[in-house]
């Protein structure tokens, strides 16, 4: 590394920034009074790029002995924002803080470090992390010692990054996707040099195994790849996360065999489009549904999936998913609109033929799947028209649930460029419209339910009532029924009695628990 300090300006909004030092490839300026050091700054130019750096896979371990005892006597918060795939970052940066020594406290109030784990989706999930930051800058001041970091997919923009070192300069820390197995430095950097300490990566992404995790419950996260590539034009994904990667299956196989092994009753296999799988590989033909395949032959009741993208859908992937064992019948399935024309100008690659084509197939091999999906209405340019095949194709398919959301433009994305033409007003029509739909086929969907005995794995108690236990089925319906709390962590034989739109009810089959009993 060049002993010369890199220039950041071109990166950030720079206004009143004075240069402190160089050093190393890093830099520390003066901004607003607060001295920043700046390792590695985002760059949405880089961060499109693909292909011209290999994926490298590695193993080691995160934490040097020497950073074992940091967090000694010391509590640890995070807050996570996102989908499941930053659930289990906060997993992995969890595992990290309790190598570390570090405790866990839901009281931010105590805390000695708060993280901030964020989501830049849609422009809504960005505001919650501002209006956020706000409240914790009371906090720092009342206790200056506290170290408060910025992780995840908002670190990883340019804009973001700028606007947290101009106006919120109570900042500690912020690090990117890529730098999660930096933590434990990135923490002693900014705890011994009281500057704010700014290391975001825009890599294509490598890939770095044997990193702790803590988990909890009877349920797992497990990834299975990492990045996008399918750069929608809409999403900010495939710039946060990097470059479509793949863990190796024996990496993946080991993990799941050893969260069998702990006493997990499910597995969830992660990744942005988890239908990829493998297309990477150089050296080996092994695809997601040859992962399946060896999925289903290890001892784990329940093994789901998300998300797959329709593109990557195939054949041999449905034939696997036929064979059920512990592969679950539910699928969750981003259509995002029911136009073609939409669709297109999204760039998701499939038309509504093609999609309602794959449905047929999942259908005609696994009758009773469940389908799930998400939606965006108010998109550049839909039309009511476009809207209403969107409605109709929802019908058609009859989904049993779905995510909505209302188009939010993405800095730095294609679409954000395209005339945002509809008005706020016509979009939340559009979106309670297609909310009331989605209510009624979700209650038909439970109303079927009806009198079959289904297989529950009991979550928890239920938030609405301490008296109801909470739980799933295969297909990831929502299920409240009485019985007694050692139940939690196991799977109870039920019959529905009553259909809600979001949830069933079921009583306990009496003979499956008096063999319980005996057993
Ligand atoms: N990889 C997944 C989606 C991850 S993001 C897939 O391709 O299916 C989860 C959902 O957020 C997307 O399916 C999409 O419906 C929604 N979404 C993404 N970007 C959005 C944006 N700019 N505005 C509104 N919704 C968006
Ligand atoms: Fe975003 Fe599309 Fe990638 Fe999903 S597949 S993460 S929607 S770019
Ligand atoms: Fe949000 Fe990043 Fe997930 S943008 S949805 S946390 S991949």
């Amino acid at each position: 590394m060049s002993k010369q300090g890199k220039d950041f300006s071109k990166y950030f909004d720079f206004t009143g920034a004075r240069v402190l030092k160089e050093e190393e490839g890093k830099t520390t300026y003066r901004i607003n009074g607060r001295d920043i050091t700046v390792n590695a700054a985002p760059n949405y130019k880089e961060e499109k790029r693909r292909g011209k750096e290999a994926i490298q896979v590695h193993y080691e371990t995160a934490t040097p002995p020497e950073l074992m005892e940091l967090g000694k006597g010391k509590l640890y918060h995070i807050t996570t924002y996102g989908c499941q795939m930053n659930e289990h970052d906060t997993e992995v940066m969890k595992g990290m803080f309790e190598q570390m020594g570090y405790a866990p406290t839901e009281d931010r109030n105590e805390a000695d470090v708060i993280l901030l784990n964020t989501c830049a989706i849609r422009e809504n999930a960005e505001d919650k992390v501002f209006g956020e930051l706000g409240h914790l800058k009371h906090l720092k001041i009342e206790k200056p010692g506290l170290i408060l970091g910025v992780c995840g997919c908002m670190s990883q923009e340019e804009s973001v990054v700028s606007r947290i070192m101009q106006k919120h300069s109570f900042v500690d820390l912020i690090f990117g996707t890529h730098n999660i197995h930096r933590l434990p430095y990135l923490l002693q950097d900014a705890l011994f040099s009281k500057e704010m300490v700014v290391e975001v990566w825009s890599k294509e992404g490598d890939i770095i195994e044997n990193l702790p995790k803590k988990r909890e419950g009877m349920r797992g996260w497990v990834n299975i790849m990492y990045g996008c590539d399918k750069f929608c034009t809409y999403c900010i994904v495939p710039y946060t996360r990097g470059k479509e990667r793949s863990r190796r299956p024996e990496d993946v196989i080991a993990e799941v065999r050893e969260l069998a092994r702990q006493g997990f009753k499910e597995i969830t296999l992660l990744g942005q489009n988890v239908n990829a799988y493998g297309k990477d590989f150089e050296d080996l033909n092994y695809r997601f549904g040859d992962l399946m395949a060896d999925m289903a032959k290890i001892d784990i009741p329940r093994i789901r999936f998300t998300t797959s993208h329709p593109r990557d859908f195939d054949d041999h992937l449905i034939e696997v998913l036929a064979t059920r064992g512990n592969l679950v019948e539910h699928i969750h399935l981003p259509v995002q609109s029911g136009s073609t024309e939409v669709l297109k100008r999204m760039s998701r690659k499939y038309t509504r033929e093609m999609f309602l084509e794959l449905v047929a197939k999942i259908k005609r091999a696994i009758p009773d799947a469940i389908l799930t999906t998400d939606i965006i209405v108010g998109f550049p340019g839909e039309t009511d028209e476009q809207f209403e095949e969107t409605l109709s194709l929802v019908q058609e398919v009859g989904f049993s649930s779905a995510y909505t959301f209302i188009y939010s433009p993405r800095v730095g994305t294609p679409a954000a460029d395209m005339e945002d033409n509809i008005p706020e007003a016509v979009k939340k029509a559009r979106l309670a419209r297609l909310n009331r739909i989605i209510e009624d086929l979700s209650r038909e969907s439970n109303e079927a339910e009806v009198g079959r005995t289904v297989e529950i794995l009991v979550e928890g108690v239920s938030k609405n009532n301490a008296n109801v236990l909470s739980g799933r089925t295969r297909t990831n319906k929502l299920v409240h029924i009485e019985g007694p709390v050692e139940w939690i962590g196991q799977f109870i034989e039920a019959k529905v009695t009553e259909a809600k739109s979001w949830y069933l009810k079921a009583e306990p089959v009496l003979e499956y628990r008096m063999e319980e009993a005996v057993s």
